[in-house]
């Protein structure tokens, strides 16, 4: 290995594969066709696909044309006949840390067959769409599964988002079908689930039915024609039986992903069966080196991109063994997973920068109190993670050997982009080098590659896999977003660095995407909450450097005509937005303004916002204003 510059940690030599490694790197370097078709001949295909990359209609990229799948036959089906039929595909633990639940794959396969027959009886079949709205249970992953089977396609929203954020999100879909929940454990208190759905479901015409699986146990009501308790479903004559797995075509939907774009509405990302299968296989597999004997858990909620791939269809697809845990990291105490990674002998342990920074502030005496030893590797996602939180979590919970993948991607790539191998060095603070068969750039404006060492635009240039196909229902603005800066280039949306050394140091977003603990909002939604209050004439939301969530949320308002600003009023916009958006939105701070800067054009400029917040020259800022 040559010598690297910066601060470098060097790979224990268990991880012995660096010469496997660089020689897969340099083989999907030169045909990464070659390498993807590979991959996807380690999974099983109902028909061989005709075309791994048909770029006839790029950026409508497609992969594995003619070829006929299903992502559940190789999350599921296929393990039933080998021996990983009695393996353990799923560990779980209930938020009290009492109640726990373990399936095989025989019996992931009993509970998924058992769900899709119920959702068909219902008349949910292939291209339908479905909504889930669960908790951190083993039925969300039943349900998305169930659905992924049937050809269904799923739109999983994340149980912390509002009615209004619900609604918006089950009509945009058109979902004629919804599965909830009565409620979900919050730090020991109920949060209801059902009521938000009740709420929400007021306004959608489309759903006809709504299946409640019983969690929290606390009375809720249920309407007698349209909702269904999961408990009673399946003890009808419907659910038995075997399935069928849909076969699908590979360009076929597998589900739909809210995310927060810079402006006006979430966007509906859409994957695929085919690709993204091949994608979140591959990945998992050569970045965390996925083994029999391992562990796995990814601290992320199945509401987001990260519980998509890497909780729930990542490690099946692989016949890894995964751990999901219902509740947060500090309840009852901040030892939670420090327990639970000794009790279960987790060997890699997935999470994010703002988890590890909340943990590291109660001190070294909670991890130290538990033999973490079985631990092997860990990942980090979400945000840029800065040197302290990365030494923390290498010394105190990787005992200064397990490394540490930074794996940079989005809700878009599906799979991770750029992220390191358990064999390579690791700069702390950088995600390594793009992915096997990937290619990234940094651009300045006018799209010339800038110096290493530079910040600029960072793009992506080769299709992959897993790639989002188009933005549901919205193709022009899919084209817009991605593909209209750099023609031919995918712009990701942030800002970063390569090194002399070819590592990519992430910085963050150039758009207005907000990061507060790892979680993706977008300035339009805060803002489009905060006016929605019958005090607010205008608002504007930023998001400012914290210490433990990344990113704080700081909105501006412009009250009506005639009414006060004061701080009950600030206590009541705070709130407004956290009922309205999701408590996740909650703003830290309200400046009650008189007007807002903005362009001629009218655009808000977020910079003379952001330099008046923090004490900054706001003129200096305003002409880096681009
Ligand atoms: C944005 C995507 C898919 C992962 C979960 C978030 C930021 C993500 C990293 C990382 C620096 C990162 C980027 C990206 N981001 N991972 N390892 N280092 N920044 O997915 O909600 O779609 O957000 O998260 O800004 O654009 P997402």
């Amino acid at each position: 290995m040559s010598t690297l510059s910066g601060e470098v940690f060097y790979p224990d030599p268990a991880f012995a594969t660096h010469a496997d490694d660089e020689a897969l790197r340099a083989a999907a370097a030169a045909d990464p066709e070659g390498f993807w078709a590979a991959r996807a001949a380690e999974l099983g295909w109902y028909k061989p696909w005709d075309k791994v990359l048909d770029r006839s209609n790029a950026p409508f990229f497609k992969w594995f044309t003619g070829g006929s799948t299903n992502i559940v036959y190789n999350c599921i089906d296929r393990h039933l006949t080998g021996p990983y039929k009695n393996k353990l595909a799923l560990i779980w633990v209930g938020e009290n840390g009492v109640d726990q639940q373990t399936y095989s794959y025989f019996s992931l396969n009993r509970e998924v067959t058992r769900m899709a027959n119920i959702i068909k009886a219902m008349g949910v079949g292939k291209g339908d769409k479905v909504t889930i709205y669960l908790p951190r249970i083993p039925e969300v992953i039943f349900a998305m599964l169930a659905c992924a089977k049937l050809g269904a396609v799923h739109s999983v929203i994340f149980a912390g988002f509002s009615a209004d954020a619900l609604q918006d999100r089950i009509s945009d879909s058109e979902s004629k079908l919804v599965i909830t929940a009565d409620g979900s454990w919050v730090n020991g208190g109920i949060f209801k689930l059902k009521d938000i759905v009740d709420e929400a479901l007021r306004f959608s015409p489309s759903v006809e039915n709504v299946i409640v699986v019983k969690r929290t146990g606390h009375e809720v009501v249920m309407d007698p024609l349209r909702d269904h308790w999961y408990h009673d479903l399946t003890a009808l004559p419907i659910a038995k039986g075997n399935c069928p797995t849909e076969p699908m075509d590979a360009e076929d939907t597998l589900f739909i992903l809210y995310t927060s774009g810079s402006t006006g509405k979430p966007k509906a990302i859409l994957h695929t069966h085919g690709g993204y299968m091949v994608g979140t296989y591959t990945t998992l597999k050569y970045t965390f080196d996925i083994r029999d004997e391992d562990r796995w858990w990814c601290t992320a909620d199945p509401g987001w991109i990260t519980g998509h791939s890497y909780l729930v269809y990542g490690p099946l697809l692989n016949g890894a063994t995964s751990f999901m845990f219902e509740g947060g990291p500090t309840y009852p105490y901040p030892n939670r997973w420090w327990q639970l990674i000794e009790y279960h002998g987790i060997t890699t342990l997935y999470t994010a920068p703002t988890a590890i920074r909340l943990l590291m502030r109660f001190g070294d005496a909670w991890p130290n109190r538990h033999d973490l030893s079985s631990l092997r590797l860990l990942g980090s996602v979400g945000e840029p993670i800065n040197p302290e939180a990365w030494h923390w979590f290498h010394q105190v919970i990787g005992r200064g050997k397990c490394p540490i993948m930074d794996t940079w991607w989005q809700t878009e790539t599906g799979m991770f982009q750029i992220c390191p191998t358990p064999s390579m060095p690791l700069k702390p603070g950088s995600g390594g080098k793009p992915f096997f068969g990937q290619e990234a750039e940094i651009l300045d404006e006018q799209g010339n590659v800038v110096a290493d060492g530079e910040e600029g635009f960072l793009v992506l240039k080769n299709p992959w896999p897993a790639m989002l196909r188009t933005l549901y229902n919205d193709d022009a603005r899919y084209v817009q977003t991605y593909w209209s800066k750099y023609p031919g280039k995918y712009l990701a949306g942030d800002s970063a660095r390569r090194d002399a050394d070819g590592y990519f140091w992430v910085i963050g977003r150039t758009d207005d995407v907000i990061k507060v603990s790892g979680h993706r909002l977008g300035s339009a939604e805060v803002e489009s909450a905060l006016v929605s209050h019958p005090a607010v004439a205008e608002a504007a939301a930023i998001g400012l450097p914290h210490d433990i969530k990344g990113n704080s949320i700081h909105v501006f308002v412009v009250l009506k005509m005639g009414i006060e600003p004061t701080p009950l009023l600030a206590e009541e916009l705070r709130k407004h937005v956290s009922i309205h958006l999701s408590p996740i939105a909650k703003p830290d701070a309200i400046d009650f303004t008189e007007k807002l800067p903005k362009t001629r054009s009218g655009k808000i400029m977020r910079r003379v916002l952001k330099a008046r917040a923090q004490g900054l020259d706001e003129g200096d800022l305003t002409t880096l204003e681009s």
